[in-house]
């Protein structure tokens, strides 16, 4: 096999026998210096870039799924074919290079150019997307992809461009990562794509007879077809003698920064929640030195979504990181730095940060007398019950073709996968949204992954151990798998999700 002997890579220009790459198998390599890798599909073998466009996951240690590749760290779906970004968190394509079969071995070439932008599509006369988050650019991001020329406008409450919001509580908050790291896009991107982005406008009302939205600021804007990507708001609690200075939310990049620069000068703070977002917060915090107590009504953090079990692991790991926990208790008020719990304990803060749970912005939706339940109804298409007026994200509630309910979920790539569903259908495509659900959480040096949707189960089967960090936990009800986690799994993240989706093909085969 040749190898520099620099980098210990497969040199692909020097050729690969094709019998050490097994059909569904990958390797990773080189070409000039640039990593790539080669993936086996029968007896075609495509050149694709090592690494995701999301946050770079090693693309070689995913899983071929048809004629794709999916990352092993979030599950963006890219064509082996074309390198297109299919399906989010990804947006944009990975790159491909011209492979040549001669004799055994297969060469790799020069770089192909990425698919030419599609034709101009029909569509509607003009499309305005109602929220500047994951589900609003990443529609509006569908829209001109797929080729739609017409005026199309994002009208967002928040002050920033949309933004990576999952780092908010991460990287961004524990200062490893860089404020221009934090919009999805830069502020040229809008203009070259001739994307409106009103910031800082928000929608007072929806007219659905005029097709017509109505802005706090007196401006109105009609519309051929509308996307409600409207999000979610923090549940707010009020706090007996906490001064609004003192108590924090986390949505926007304004709620980071404004925590960021409250720690500056923090010793010790008190989160409230035992949720994601708290543990997220509470890990970031603790990078930045800070003091930290959980303060939370559960027994077990994390435990309506996944069980007592994988909670006490995420406890015991924020344990051996110095966080204190106050399960059972909530905060009964707050006098100067004292904060007190209704259990009577005591504890020191220089301010609170409330991660207490969201609630959907339906407010808009309700007003317009749309399908509300919940979250905004919509159809397998998202649609909502008004032709032309679409709903996806935090927002949104859809019929979950893999469980048979009406779900509801705050995850950012389903958020992203179903704005750029609803932008396909706004183009009268007719694609049911019905991917699995993802999502994924981070804790120190410990990555979380999560595939499927339980709300309810009667078993949890653990393969593996949690402790060594290194295991799949099953939620099963009935005997039937409805949601898997995975701590160092990566592999076996994706596989759950493909053979849900396996599951999904097989029973519309059998309907048909
Ligand atoms: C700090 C943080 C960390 C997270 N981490 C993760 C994670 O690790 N993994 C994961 O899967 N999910 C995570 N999430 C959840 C994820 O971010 C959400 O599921 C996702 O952002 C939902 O996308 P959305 O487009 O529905 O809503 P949002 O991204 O919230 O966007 C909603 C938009 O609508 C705008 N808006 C609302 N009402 C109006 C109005 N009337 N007029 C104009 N604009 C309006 C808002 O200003 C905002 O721009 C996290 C969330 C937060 C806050
Ligand atoms: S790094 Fe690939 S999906 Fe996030």
């Amino acid at each position: 096999m040749a190898e520099t002997a620099d980098t210990n890579k497969h040199d692909f220009r020097n050729g690969f026998p094709i019998r050490d790459l097994g059909d569904g198998s990958m390797i990773s390599g080189q070409v000039d210096g640039e990593e790539l890798v080669l993936a086996r599909l029968g007896d075609e073998v495509f050149a694709i870039a090592a690494h995701c466009t999301h946050y770079g996951g090693p693309l070689a240690e995913g899983l071929i799924v048809g004629d794709t590749v999916r990352c092993p760290w979030h599950h963006a779906c890219f064509s082996l074919r074309t390198g297109e970004a299919l399906r989010a968190p990804a947006l944009d394509p990975i790159s491909c290079w011209r492979v040549e079969k001669v004799a055994d071995r297969i060469f790799v070439r020069e770089k192909v150019s990425p698919p030419a932008p599609k034709r101009k599509t029909e569509g509607p006369s003009s499309v305005v997307i109602v929220g500047g988050g994951a589900a609003g650019l990443a529609a509006a991001d569908m829209l001109r992809r797929e080729g739609y020329d017409g005026p199309l406008t994002i009208v967002s409450a928040d002050d920033s461009p949309p933004v990576d919001r999952p780092n908010l509580s991460k990287d961004f908050l524990a200062g490893t990562a860089q404020e221009e790291w934090i919009p999805l896009r830069p502020s040229d991107y809008y203009r070259d794509r001739r994307i409106d982005l009103l910031l800082h406008s928000r929608v007072s009302s929806l007219d659905t007879k005029n097709r017509r939205i109505l802005l706090e600021n007196g401006k109105a804007l009609e519309f051929g077809a509308l996307l409600l990507a409207t999000g979610a708001d923090p549940v707010h609690l009020p706090i007996e003698g906490a001064t609004d200075s003192q108590v924090h939310y986390l949505r926007t990049f304004a709620d980071s920064k404004a925590i960021i620069a409250k720690a500056a000068s923090a010793k010790r703070v008190v989160v409230c929640g035992a949720s994601f977002i708290g543990l997220e917060v509470a890990a970031s915090l603790r990078a930045r030195g800070i003091l930290v107590d959980v303060v939370a009504p559960d027994r077990h953090p994390l435990e309506r979504v996944m069980g007592a079990e994988v909670g006490d692991f995420v406890r015991k790991l924020h344990e051996a990181h110095g966080v204190s926990f106050h399960l059972g208790a909530t905060v009964s008020r707050v006098n100067g730095r004292t904060v007190t719990l209704t259990s009577g304990t005591t504890l020191d803060a220089d301010f609170l940060v409330l991660g207490v749970g969201v609630r959907p912005s339906l407010a808009l939706a309700e007003q317009a007398g749309l399908a509300v339940d919940r979250g905004i109804s919509v159809n397998e298409y998202l649609e909502t019950s008004v032709a032309g007026i679409f709903a996806a994200g935090d927002a949104a509630r859809w019929p979950d073709p893999h469980t048979g309910e009406r779900i509801r979920v705050e995850h950012w790539v389903v958020a992203e996968r179903q704005g750029q569903v609803a932008a396909k259908n706004i183009l009268g495509r007719r694609e049911k949204f019905d991917a699995v659900p993802f999502f994924w959480s981070q804790h120190y040096d410990v990555a979380i992954n999560y595939v499927g949707h339980a709300e309810k189960w009667d078993a949890v089967e653990i393969d593996g151990s949690l402790d060594a960090r290194d295991c799949a936990a099953a939620y099963k009800k009935a005997g039937r798998t409805l949601a898997i986690v995975t701590i160092s799994r990566d592999l076996r993240s994706l596989q759950a999700e493909a053979a849900m989706e396996a599951e999904l093909r097989l029973q519309r085969r059998e309907v048909a």
